[in-house]
């Protein structure tokens, strides 16, 4: 069983889908984390530009796995590399990809294959997994989900200002939004959350209900 989470940049996808994935017992999947680790592949290479070709011969010789917690890329633990702005940002850019989506397409739904899953991104409920149980849509205004993840970093230690997250968030969104391939939209039947002045407690909340009422237990 598949529960889809998608949305932008800081509108609480990540600890809402952790939270209700331990709610109700379910695997959590970091769609993004995915994304961000292709992007440090590519940003190892030393190159400064991806084509198609380019980014095919770094896809066939990765591999990806995510463990509790951790983004493991080529055996390496590299949880933290992939947060940093260098990598945010290509992570963007390769998002636009046709053999990068392509292949985590394939990958993400080989891991939620026979799985319970609460699986959290930008196209999970549109394109990955388009007869998931049950799709929400968060979102919320630009300042606030820049003051959330200016906090995350923070405790992260990754240094920035509210200034410059808000403008990479912007234009992120931008790119997201206006991209070929899996653009960020809600699904035609997800239910849209504005969490700007929602409690995460109460996130979850709404949630919960909602797929209790498509009639899981
Ligand atoms: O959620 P995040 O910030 O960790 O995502 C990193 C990048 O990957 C972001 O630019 C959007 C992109 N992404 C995507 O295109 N599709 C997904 N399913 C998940 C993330």
């Amino acid at each position: 069983m598949i529960i889809t989470i998608d949305g932008p940049a800081g509108a609480g996808k990540s600890t809402a889908a952790k939270l209700l994935a331990k709610k109700i017992n379910f695997q959590f999947l970091d769609t993004g984390a995915m994304y961000r680790a292709v992007a440090l592949a590519a940003l190892n290479t030393g190159a400064s530009s991806f084509n198609e070709p380019a980014l095919e011969q770094i896809l066939s010789k990765l591999t990806i796995k995510l463990e509790e917690n951790k983004v493991i890329l080529n055996g390496m633990d590299v949880s933290i590399q992939i947060r940093t702005k260098e990598t945010t940002e290509l992570a963007g850019v390769i998002a636009t990809s046709k053999v990068v989506r392509t292949k985590l397409v394939e990958l993400q739904r080989a891991a939620a294959f026979e799985r319970n899953m609460v699986c959290e991104g930008r196209d999970q409920g549109t394109t990955v997994f388009p007869e998931a149980f049950c799709k929400f849509f968060l979102t919320a205004r630009p300042e606030m989900r820049a003051q959330r993840r200016y906090i995350e970093l923070q405790e992260k230690g990754v240094h920035t200002t509210l200034q410059e997250i808000l403008d990479a968030i912007i234009s992120r969104d931008l790119r997201d939004e206006n991209r070929e391939i899996s653009p960020l939209v809600p699904a035609h039947d997800a239910m849209i959350l504005d969490t700007s002045d929602m409690h995460m407690n109460n996130v979850i909340e709404v949630m919960h209900q909602e797929i209790q009422r498509r009639g899981m237990q």
